[in-house]
């Protein structure tokens, strides 16, 4: 079976909190006002949407926008993600089961295979399966024609993505990280559907601590209701949640402990690049997880900055563990010479 459904911890959540309206997904202003336009053109074309491809760091609301997508068009989507094609065949079952205007939406797009990408193409670009049948001398393509359909390609990794299979996306879309006002109303909403209202300086300091990122604000909206919940409270005010922050072990700013971890490395290489593999093995991270979860939130806030050695750390770096920068040391010896 290709189809799939994350269930994961969060599944619980997912299925209540996730927006699917425009009026509900907040943020993300840029790609909301793009997307409205084309969707509203192929509408009034009565034409399938162009392929979509959403690019950017885990949490930040990739699946809800081909949901919401799908809502807008009043198409169906199917929903799979890469790793589950793994023979042609699951794609072609795929493809041949959806009709005109439907949406099919492959998450992690950058796994997929070469032979799989291979099919893809035709299907992408002239709504054309071409699947070999048997093999050797006596194999024959079969050519099938598909209904127009619309696939939107979620990733966190658009480098990774082949560049064929990029180019055959019409809309690319970079997710951007959310504002701390953004997160402040997804936080106050979530709470409210949560029945377990955030007073709003409450969801301020929930968001502040989030990284920029939705499902970490929902996430850590929950843990805060458990603990006004247990003290008896009907809303969520800052004193308990400050306290249940601290006790999460998340910081004022959002970090989290592999986030220290990292900036500490690199502190206290003072101003030696350092390389994903070295940083890897001294956090005991992934390579993969530190580029797409780990550095992205880093590097858009000016915490760390990549040159071509390697990873740095900034001045902001320094500043937040109230270390002297290499820079300014070096400043400081000038003075006395
Ligand atoms: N703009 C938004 N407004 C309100 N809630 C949002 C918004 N974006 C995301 N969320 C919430 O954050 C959670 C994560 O969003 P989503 O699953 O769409 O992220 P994703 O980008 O697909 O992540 P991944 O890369 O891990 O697949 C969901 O529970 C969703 O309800
Ligand atoms: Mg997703």
């Amino acid at each position: 079976m290709v189809e799939i459904e994350k269930f994961d911890s969060e599944a619980s959540y997912e299925v209540t909190l996730r927006p699917s309206s425009w009026d509900e997904y907040i943020g993300q202003p840029k790609i909301k006002r793009n997307l409205k336009v084309f969707i509203e053109a192929s509408r009034r074309r009565d034409e399938a949407l162009d392929h979509i491809l959403f690019f950017g760091p885990p949490g930040l609301g990739k699946t809800t926008l081909a949901n919401i997508i799908s809502t807008q068009m009043s198409a169906n989507i199917k929903t799979t993600a890469a790793p589950m094609i793994e023979k042609s065949g699951d794609l072609a079952a795929l493809l041949t089961n959806i009709e005109e205007g439907d949406i099919l939406f492959i998450d992690e797009i950058h796994r997929m295979s070469s032979a799989i990408e291979e099919i893809l193409y035709p299907a992408m670009e002239d709504f054309r399966l071409d699947i070999i049948i048997g093999s050797g001398p006596a194999a024959q393509t079969v050519k099938i024609d598909l209904p127009r359909f619309t696939l939107i390609g979620a990733t966190t990794r658009a480098g990774m993505l082949s560049n064929p299979l990029r180019e055959r996306f019409g809309m690319h879309f970079r997710m951007q990280f959310y504002t701390t006002e953004e997160l402040t109303i997804i936080v106050e909403k979530a709470s409210h559907k949560l029945q377990k209202p955030a007073l709003n300086d409450a969801a301020h300091e929930i968001a502040k601590r989030s990284r920029g990122t939705p499902r970490i604000a929902l996430r850590l909206l929950k843990r805060v209701r458990d603990f006004a919940e247990v003290a008896d409270k009907d809303t969520i005010e800052l004193d308990i949640t400050k306290y249940a922050l601290d006790e999460l072990g998340v910081n004022e700013i959002g970090f989290d402990e592999q986030d220290i971890q990292l900036l500490e490395l690199l502190v206290s290489a003072r101003g030696r690049p350092m390389g994903l593999s070295t940083i890897g093995a001294a956090i005991s991270e992934d390579e993969g997880t530190i580029e797409d979860v780990l550095e992205p939130y880093l590097l858009a806030n000016g915490y760390i900055e990549r040159t071509a050695r390697g990873r740095i750390a900034t001045q902001k770096s320094y500043e937040h563990f109230r270390l002297t920068s290499p820079q300014e040391e070096k400043e400081k010896d000038g003075l006395f010479e």
